[in-house]
């Protein structure tokens, strides 16, 4: 399918090619192209410019062809559809009751304790079935994708046993065949240990590191391998364990660190080459060195210390560190019931003083490399797979996150195709 898009107030993200992540003071650069056209073909990003330079370019040959869908973009701005690098979409029902029990003033971990969060889930899923997982998840990502994002990471770990783990494991791969999104799976078996192994962590990790990645892994369910690096979950050196483990199958670390306190997860998560480090509510000085000589990707999830309403992590310090950052929702139902960019990119603005530039570097090319899709979605460039926003009509690329809680994509293509 071709399609042209012209009349576009402001292409945004138009980086060139082998541009895979922006840091530090770049962030507030954002390349864009000012009354452009946007040519696409067999679902790929083939060509753009400036509108007066059309007439001249090779695609107006392209203009007024039948087989070419044309879009006037007049007063609306077309840049990549979000990469949402840290979700637990698949998970079965919901927690508000747990939310009641917040809003009386119990904490996420006094929750916990009693029962509640992580563990609650896991007794949910676990009589709840492969397809109506699926159903379920449908929906979530339907609503996402209406939202603006074009590509998804997807944890388990709301299983907690080898077969709930695979369930969910095959509850994403059963995902990545029906939705038009690009999906990662991450394993998570060191998300909290089960009720069956209270008081035998070792023992619980052990099935992890002994039964359950060599199984995962055998049956290439997994991209990626993410444990809980907290306190009153897993230790540094318990998250330690497991990668060196799951490294040997060539599972690449995505972790979560640093959300309830100074666990050392980030500092693991470099050590053992993580691609993202998430969360990073507590972050210090000495976090931030260690992530400036590494590859690993920061990424805030601000909609969880929103929703948990606890310290934002230190962005500003970050990136003016010379860190890059990157955003995502951790859609949960326990700690951040929402998948909507839109909303993570104003509670940024907001919350941590990033700026509009900075968010969208954050939620597009950064959000794309903390998922590993960095060479093939997260800009505008030629030859990368066209999965674009265009917008509402809107003054700016400053009202996108200034103007919160409204929809502002008016339509998303995804692999190149009108959705
Ligand atoms: O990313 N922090 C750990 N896990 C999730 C919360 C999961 C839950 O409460 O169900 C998170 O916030
Ligand atoms: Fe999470």
């Amino acid at each position: 399918m071709k399609i042209l898009i012209r009349n576009i107030r402001s292409l945004l993200q138009t980086q060139q090619e082998g541009v895979d992540k922006v840091c530090g003071a770049d962030m507030s650069v954002l390349p864009a192209i000012d009354n452009a056209y946007l040519f696409i073909d067999g679902g790929l990003v083939k060509g753009m410019g400036r509108m007066e330079d059309f007439a001249g370019s090779g695609f107006t040959k392209y203009a007024g062809h039948s087989d070419v869908h044309e879009i006037d973009a007049a007063g609306k701005i077309v840049m990549p559809a979000f990469c949402d690098a840290h979700t637990h979409i698949v998970y079965a029902g919901s927690r508000e009751i747990e939310y009641i029990d917040k809003i009386r003033g119990l904490s996420y971990e006094e929750i916990a304790k009693r029962g509640g969060g992580i563990l609650n889930s896991a007794r949910k899923l676990q009589n709840t079935s492969e397809a109506e997982l699926t159903e379920q998840a449908i929906s979530r990502l339907e609503e996402i994708q209406s939202l603006g994002t074009g590509a998804v990471e997807i944890k388990s770990g709301y299983g907690l046993t080898t077969g709930s783990e695979m369930k969910m494991l095959r509850t994403i791969r059963k995902l990545k065949e029906l939705s038009p999104l690009t999906i990662k799976a991450t394993f998570l078996g060191a998300h909290a240990v089960p009720d069956e192994y209270k008081h035998r962590q070792q023992a619980y990790v052990q099935l992890i590191i002994d039964e359950m990645i060599p199984r995962v892994a055998g049956e290439g369910l997994a991209d990626y391998v993410d444990v809980f690096c907290d306190r009153g979950f897993f230790t540094a050196e318990e998250t330690g364990r497991i990668l060196e483990a799951a490294a040997k199958y060539g599972l690449q670390p995505k972790i979560h660190a640093n959300e309830l306190d100074f666990s050392g997860g980030i500092q693991t998560g470099v050590k053992h080459n993580a691609l993202s480090v998430d969360h990073l509510e507590f972050t210090g000085e000495e976090e931030i060195k260690a992530l400036l000589g590494s590859q690993t990707m920061p990424t805030l999830l601000p909609g969880a210390a929103f929703f948990l309403e606890m310290d934002y992590p230190p962005a500003r310090k970050m990136i003016d560190g010379g860190l890059p950052v990157a955003l995502a929702s951790d859609y949960n139902p326990g700690s951040s019931p929402s998948g909507n960019m839109q909303l993570i990119l104003s509670l940024a603005c907001i919350k941590m003083k990033m700026m509009p530039e900075e968010v969208i570097h954050a939620a597009t090319l950064n959000g794309a490399y903390a998922m590993g899709v960095e060479k093939e979605l997260g800009s505008i460039s030629t030859g990368k797979k066209a999965n674009l926003i265009i917008t509402t009509p809107v003054p700016s690329y400053a009202f996108l996150p200034y103007a919160y809680g409204s929809n502002k994509v008016e339509k998303m293509i995804i692999n190149g195709r009108p959705c």
